[in-house]
């Protein structure tokens, strides 16, 4: 073993998230050829099972496409290949990742507007009905489940109201795939983004794509799709279970372990199930601590991750501590996003603090983390 000095911390961060043992050991499997046929052997199961933890059924009109890179990377591939240079995309945001959608529209050129809601509050589909009626938008960005707020959105009504006005929904959905249903045989949209990295349990390195039959449609009427960007050759390659640039094929085998573990042997639905158990569980033990609150809007509160409003008192600084103590626990704490907290300071409103629940993290796990986190904040 190489000398080295990392630290093995639990993660409760959002994201990368801790990776079980099996999913380690699955790193040893043969490497392989991805133009061979030792490929189709990984990646058949793995779409397959993808669309099983989608909800679609086997015979579904959405393929599945796995890109190099992660979320990101299929969320632009969405804006270059399915917004035309006369169109104008509204990107929704009710946080940092909708916004993220929107610069990924601006820097690719496109002509983008941006309707924004306050952090902590989902969509609003009135205000979103009146935005789509002023803007006449042909592309329309939503984000399922927002990460700097811990807020998830009704994605099957705003899609509908999106497809109703005439334009393509393309949403976002990192941080929420594999711990909640994901609703895309319901809402249908032309493009569902999400990554390995989150509640998948697994190392980042993939961009998961489900793309509808219209996105076909549509790109062929996109100019400069770019290369990889480019839907259309990213779904020539996923037709035969490949990848259209070489993947990581150590993360390949280990997602083959992890998407059969999680269908097969845990199920589906219970993994749904016991992300609500945690979610419930970091609830009850936010609204028993003593000045702190829960975030998101009451509703729309995400089964993967929490914001927590922490007393007037608390400042940046103060969390930075508190992340210091909690490393010496074993444990790396997720101190708020950045940005969002600068701006709430900024205001003289109250910070927060993020606690990622998603993944394989166990009931038992974050059991054991709410209590040392608990005695951390008591000895602030
Ligand atoms: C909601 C959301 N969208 C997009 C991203 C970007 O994803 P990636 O880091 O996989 O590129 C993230 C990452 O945290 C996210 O949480």
């Amino acid at each position: 073993m190489h000398q080295h000095d990392f630290a093995a911390l639990g993660l409760f961060i959002t994201g990368p998230t801790y990776v079980r043992d099996e999913v380690k050991q699955a790193a040893l499997l043969p490497e392989f050829g991805h133009r061979d046929t030792e490929n189709k052997k990984r990646f058949a199961p793995i779409m397959a099972n993808l669309k099983a933890l989608a909800g679609l059924p086997a015979n579904t009109d959405y393929q599945v496409v796995i890109y190099n890179g992660s979320g990101s990377t299929t969320m632009e591939s969405s804006i270059r290949s399915l917004v035309a240079q006369d169109d104008v995309v509204l990107n929704v945001s009710v946080g940092a990742f909708g916004d993220l959608y929107h610069k990924m529209a601006v820097v690719n050129g496109k002509k983008a507007r941006q309707l924004s809601f306050e952090p902590g509050r989902a969509m609003d589909m009135e205000q979103l009905e009146k935005t789509l009626q002023e803007v006449a938008p042909q592309v329309v960005t939503i984000t399922h489940n927002e990460t700097s707020s811990g807020v998830v959105n009704d994605i099957v009504a705003a899609c509908a109201l999106i497809r109703a006005h005439g334009a393509l929904p393309l949403v976002d959905g990192v941080s929420i795939f594999g711990g909640a249903p994901s609703r895309i045989s319901t809402a249908r949209p032309t493009i569902y983004s999400t990554s390995t990295q989150k509640s998948l349990g697994l190392p980042a390195g993939f961009g998961i794509a489900f793309i509808g039959p219209d996105a076909v449609a549509k790109a062929e009427k996109v100019e400069f799709r770019g290369y990889s960007s480019d839907i259309l050759a990213q779904l020539g390659c996923a037709s035969k279970m490949q990848t259209l640039t070489t993947p990581n094929c150590t993360l390949a085998n280990q997602m083959f372990v992890q998407l059969d573990s999680i269908v097969n042997r845990e199920g589906v639905l219970n993994r749904f199930a016991r992300h609500e158990k945690m979610r419930d569980m970091v609830h009850a033990w936010v609204e028993k601590l003593d000045g702190f609150e829960l975030f998101a809007q009451e509703g729309a509160r995400s089964p993967t991750l929490t914001a927590v409003r922490c007393p007037q008192d608390m400042t940046v600084n103060k969390l930075k501590a508190l992340k210091a103590t909690m490393r010496v626990k074993g444990y790396l704490f997720d101190s708020g996003y950045g940005k969002l907290n600068d701006a709430l300071a900024a205001q003289g409103r109250a910070i927060l603090f993020r606690i990622g629940h998603m993944g394989d993290i166990t009931m038992e796990m974050l059991g054991e983390y709410l209590e040392n986190l608990e005695q951390a904040l008591e000895a602030r």
